[in-house]
């Protein structure tokens, strides 16, 4: 599947990138400044749109993501290195980057209370960590929709889970929510986020 998948991926996202998408990931990335890690870049979906970063650090998995993401990171008007990695571990020091992105990549996740800690670890102090992610709806009706669908729709989209509430997980890992922005009655959301961790003052 994880060949497959990579090279349906833009096709496949294609209507939802032209009706919206494209126009809340420009929103998110105007704020992406700075030395910025970005994960699960995927297909580099993502690479055009960074105007105000210094550098990018894109880090996936997936090697035939990567081989995708190729024609966007030599196009992108901010230098872009591409690392295979996991968010789970990360081979970056602590407190390297200004600015975290994650679109649609909580969904796939395998363990995503220890990428959040790897994120805080690798982010500054008052670091901002942008995220774009779907989650599980407050609806009810549809939550349980999408409950039902999950085994079948993970095992078609490479692991993509429909069900997760990563706003909760966000919020119990320490980072302080400073914005949320719902889309599509709630299965979209965007998460505006700060690392809060203390500034380290070195002894006198
Ligand atoms: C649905 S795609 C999203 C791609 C892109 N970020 C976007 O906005 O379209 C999910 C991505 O997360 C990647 N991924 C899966 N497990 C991961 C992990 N443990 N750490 C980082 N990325 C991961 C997948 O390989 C895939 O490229």
């Amino acid at each position: 599947m994880s060949n497959f998948f990579p090279s349906i991926y833009d096709l496949a996202m294609r209507p939802l990138e032209k009706r919206k998408f494209q126009q809340i990931r420009k929103e998110l990335l105007s704020h992406a400044a700075g030395r910025v890690l970005e994960i699960g870049a995927g297909t580099g979906i993502n690479f055009p749109l960074y105007k105000n970063a210094e550098h990018v650090d894109a880090i996936e998995p997936n090697q035939g993501m990567i081989e995708q993401s190729h024609a966007r990171k030599a196009a992108a008007a901010v230098p872009i290195q591409v690392h295979q990695q996991s968010a789970e571990s990360l081979d970056f020091p602590d407190d390297t980057f200004d600015t975290v992105v994650s679109t649609l990549v909580f969904c796939t996740i395998p363990d995503p209370v220890k990428a959040l800690q790897e994120l805080s670890r690798v982010s500054k102090p008052q670091t901002k960590l942008l995220f774009f992610e779907h989650v599980k709806m407050e609806h009810p009706t549809l939550a349980f929709a999408q409950e039902a669908l999950n085994p079948l729709w993970k095992r078609v989209c490479d692991g993509c889970h429909l069900n997760r509430d990563t706003l909760h997980t966000i919020q119990e890992s320490g980072l302080q929510v400073t914005n949320v922005t719902s889309y599509y009655k709630g299965l979209f959301l965007v998460i505006e986020s700060e690392n809060n961790k203390a500034i380290d003052h070195p002894s006198l």
